[in-house]
């Protein structure tokens, strides 16, 4: 049985301060519940902060990015062992932001995660199409080639403990949520392969998360396809009330 897991990926906003205190409403109100795992990844130098926020809950912490190195000099980049002796547990590997932006390829996050694996943090590896791929059909092929280029050289062993968020990129803060079907669809070719590349065993243990214009109302029926596994959440995270309410929700 696969338990949901619902992780709040913060980007690019809050302080040490604002992290404090989202944490500490958050561990007010799902603080104690159980029934789903609770993730937040907030921004590097709030990880201290929100580690100590949320002692004694359960919601777990998470970064968003690692460098594959364990140290050196590489001015600017934060290695797994860090993130890792910072309390946090879970580290987002490959958002689409990241592939977008800075020059993130398969190559890259294949890297981030054998990294994030040694020493022993869980990674949320995402995948996705844009809007140009999904539209000229290739879908399937750009997910294809994230999900066979991100986990390469993996064992069953080191999917133990993989988390994949499937996030069309169309839908990341557009308001657009892919429909509960469409995001099935994708969530169970994902299955599917996972079940070629591994075993069905392994396939039918890793978690798939949906992202992308995740909300209080769309969970329950996102959440209630049979190969979605809980979500990671943009907008919707950065606030008590919404993220409280998308856990509860939670099917
Ligand atoms: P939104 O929920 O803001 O669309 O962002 C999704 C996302 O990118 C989570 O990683």
């Amino acid at each position: 049985m696969r338990k949901k897991i619902i992780a709040g990926n913060w980007k690019m906003y809050k302080n040490p301060a604002e992290a404090l205190a989202l944490v500490a409403g958050l561990k007010k109100e799902i603080g104690a519940q159980s029934a789903v795992e609770v993730v937040v990844c907030p921004p590097f130098v709030d990880l201290a902060a929100a580690v100590q926020a949320a002692a004694g809950s359960t919601i777990a912490l998470g970064a968003q990015n690692l460098f594959w190195e364990t140290e050196g000099a590489f001015t600017g980049e934060i290695s797994g062992a860090m993130i890792k002796a910072s309390g946090a547990t879970y580290v987002i590997i490959g958002h689409s932001e990241r592939r977008q932006y800075f020059g993130e390829t398969n190559a890259t996050v294949n890297k981030r995660l054998k990294a994030a694996l040694a020493c022993g943090l869980n990674p949320i590896v995402c995948v996705g199409e844009n809007l140009a791929e999904r539209e000229a059909g290739k879908t399937f092929d750009v997910v294809k080639d994230h999900v066979t280029g991100s986990l390469a050289g993996l064992t069953k062993e080191d999917m133990k403990t993989v988390v994949i968020a499937y996030e069309p990129v169309w839908a990341i803060g557009t308001g657009k949520t892919a429909t509960s079907a469409q995001a099935q669809e994708v969530h169970k070719f994902i299955r599917d392969l996972l079940a070629k590349l591994f075993d069905q065993a392994t396939a039918e243990a890793t978690r798939l998360q949906y992202g992308g214009s995740v909300k209080p109302e769309n969970t329950a029926e996102l959440t209630a396809q049979p190969d979605i596994d809980g979500a990671l959440v943009g907008g919707a995270s950065l606030k008590v009330d919404s993220f409280s309410a998308i856990i509860r929700n939670t099917k």
